[in-house]
């Protein structure tokens, strides 16, 4: 099993305030950005390791220490819900190259019988990945995983495996965690909350609410 939990104190404040109803379209915007931030700094701080490097200070030589693989990160934006969400990201690995796709769900096609729903792609520009790479690929909902297993078929296609495939979420429902970790053994899946369950539209409950509405309109 391949899903961790992101416990700081500060994501469970941050991911509260964005699941109250009352939250308006600017919190609820800065909410995924700091949200982005602190999931950064956990990826950091469970996942990277520090060397130790020689530095000189103003007055005398010293030793401090340096995360190893800052500069080989690559942060996948799954268009729309996750702008805010990689803008905060970005904060904790300013230097990252960065992927766009155009992934969203057909809902007018309705759910499958097996509870997934098909996925149209408008748009793909990935970097290209390297060995030593930590690819995020960051959406602040996985609900059926849909979106997330096509999203991980183009960038799995063709590319190196990474020293670290993540895939980042902010809520996540249990049906969508196994799919993807059904599909992606290499993926770990890292969220805030696993929440209850799907309702019959594949809505996460309780959820958010749409994340790509509440912080775009
Ligand atoms: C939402 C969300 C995920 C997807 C999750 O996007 O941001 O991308 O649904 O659902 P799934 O796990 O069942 O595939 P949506 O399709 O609403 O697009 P949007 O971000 O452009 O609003």
């Amino acid at each position: 099993d391949n899903a961790y939990l992101i416990t700081h104190g500060l994501a469970k404040d941050t991911l509260s305030r964005l699941r109250d109803v009352e939250t308006e379209q600017v919190s609820f915007r800065k909410g995924l950005v700091k949200l982005g931030r602190i999931c950064g700094y956990e990826i950091i701080d469970g996942r990277m390791e520090t060397e130790y490097v020689e530095i000189e200070t103003p007055l005398e030589q010293t030793m401090g220490e340096r995360v190893r693989g800052l500069d080989d990160v690559v942060i996948i934006n799954v268009l729309r819900a996750a702008t805010p969400f990689v803008e905060g990201l970005l904060k904790a690995f300013p230097r990252a190259r960065q992927g766009v796709i155009s992934a969203s769900r057909d809902e007018e096609a309705g759910r499958a019988e097996d509870g997934s729903f098909p996925i149209s792609v408008d748009y793909v520009k990935l970097p290209e990945i390297h060995e030593e790479d930590t690819v995020i690929i960051a959406d602040p909902m996985l609900a059926t995983g849909s979106t997330m297993c096509t999203v991980l078929e183009h960038v799995v296609e063709n590319a190196v495996q990474p020293e670290n495939l993540i895939v980042l979420s902010a809520v996540s429902a249990p049906e969508g965690l196994l799919r993807v970790n059904d599909e992606f053994d290499e993926a770990d899946l890292l969220t805030v909350s696993i929440d209850d369950r799907l309702d019959d539209d594949g809505f996460i409950v309780p959820g958010l609410g749409d994340a790509g509405d509440r912080a775009f309109r």
